[in-house]
């Protein structure tokens, strides 16, 4: 899609901003399945299964959700994923999730999967795409959301584990549209799976990876030039490189960035920092997610609506974002033109 001026919106009202907000469609890229397990659901999990859990109860848990970095919040959403072991608990996490998202005015939505973090407990990959895939399929027919599976590969392991994990995934291939890179950035960089992208590119898969998170400039333009991601998840350390930020506005390379997120795990100090209002005033595809909403305080509607009076983003800006959000997702381009119409249509209503 071409970038686009935004004359023909109508005038809104400051104070109306967080209606808006919510009600206006949007599409969500950066969503880990496993960090949408609310406390709550754990618990049940874990009774459901007989797993015991390091915490008495919900509010225990919760308690211990105070991050300082990223590792420090990848430890507790690990142990988390550890009450998942049957297709049905795949299956009511990733529903419990879209109907939120439904909630959120969400008409799609792509969803990373840590399939590594659960094989490596004895759950087979089937079980794990399983229940995924058929809460996908349930969303689209009962709540009218689409939502597709994006395989991420943990990066703290190695390449021959990723290669490990495709070959399980590829009786699965039809189930899930691309794959994704997370975990601990700092260490290890995109370079490190170089091989195993390379493969997943000939297997027509589309390509994403997290990058500049807390990791340096560096790892996003090996994200690019070497794994040939079409996506950048989070970026936000990009600005730190202005040819960076050049080669991204001009490929129209999207950024999937999750304010709340970057806010709990202190990439920025307070949201108020944050530079998403930057990134659209350097013309980048940015997009606004919630990355694992059970552990950072919020989902979609929740980031939108803290961000915007945090940092005094405008009317004009939710239309960005939401439009960006559409142009950026993997749906053919007359699916993105009937997705963008209902933007259009909402704000039109909204005036
Ligand atoms: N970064 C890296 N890995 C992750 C994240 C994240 O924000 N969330 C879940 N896994
Ligand atoms: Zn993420």
């Amino acid at each position: 899609m071409q970038p686009v001026t935004m004359d023909h919106l109508p005038t809104i009202a400051p104070d109306r901003l967080p209606e808006l907000l919510r009600r206006m469609p949007k599409a969500e890229l950066h969503i880990h399945i496993e960090g949408s397990l609310e406390p709550e659901l754990i618990f049940q999990l874990a009774r459901r299964n007989g797993v015991s859990l390091p915490y008495a109860n919900v509010e225990e848990l919760r308690k211990a959700y105070a991050f300082t970095n990223l590792q420090s919040f990848l430890d507790i959403y690990y142990a988390g994923a550890s009450v998942l072991l049957k297709e049905q608990d795949f299956h009511d996490m990733a529903w419990a999730y879209l109907r939120r998202a439904q909630a959120d005015n969400v008409l799609h939505a792509e969803i990373f999967f840590d399939p590594q973090t659960h094989t490596a407990r004895g759950v087979s990959m089937e079980t794990v795409v399983r229940g995924l895939h058929s809460a996908c399929e349930r969303a689209r027919t009962e709540l009218g959301v689409q939502a597709s599976l994006i395989l991420c590969f943990l990066r703290h392991l190695s390449e021959a584990d990723a290669f490990e994990t495709l070959e399980q995934a590829l009786p699965l291939r039809d189930r899930f549209i691309g794959v994704g890179l997370d975990s601990s950035e700092v260490g290890h960089p995109p370079e490190k799976f170089a091989r195993v992208f390379a493969r997943c590119r000939e297997l027509g898969l589309h390509i994403v990876a997290h990058a500049g998170e807390e990791g340096p400039p560096a790892y996003v333009w090996q994200a690019l030039d070497i794994l040939k991601a079409e996506r950048i998840d989070h970026g936000v350390q990009s600005p730190k490189d202005p040819a960076l930020v050049r080669r991204l506005a001009q490929d129209r390379i999207p950024l999937t960035v999750c304010p709340l997120s970057n806010l709990k795990l202190c990439v920025f100090p307070q949201l108020a920092d944050h530079n998403l209002g930057r990134l659209l005033d350097a013309g980048l595809v940015a997009t606004v997610n919630s990355d694992d909403p059970a552990y950072f305080g919020g989902y979609l509607n929740d980031n939108f609506i803290q961000t915007f009076a945090a940092t005094g983003l405008t009317a004009p800006q939710a239309w960005q974002l939401a439009r960006n959000s559409f142009e950026a997702s993997f749906v053919d381009a007359a699916a993105k033109r009937r997705y963008v119409e209902r933007l259009d249509a909402a704000f039109a209503s909204f005036a």
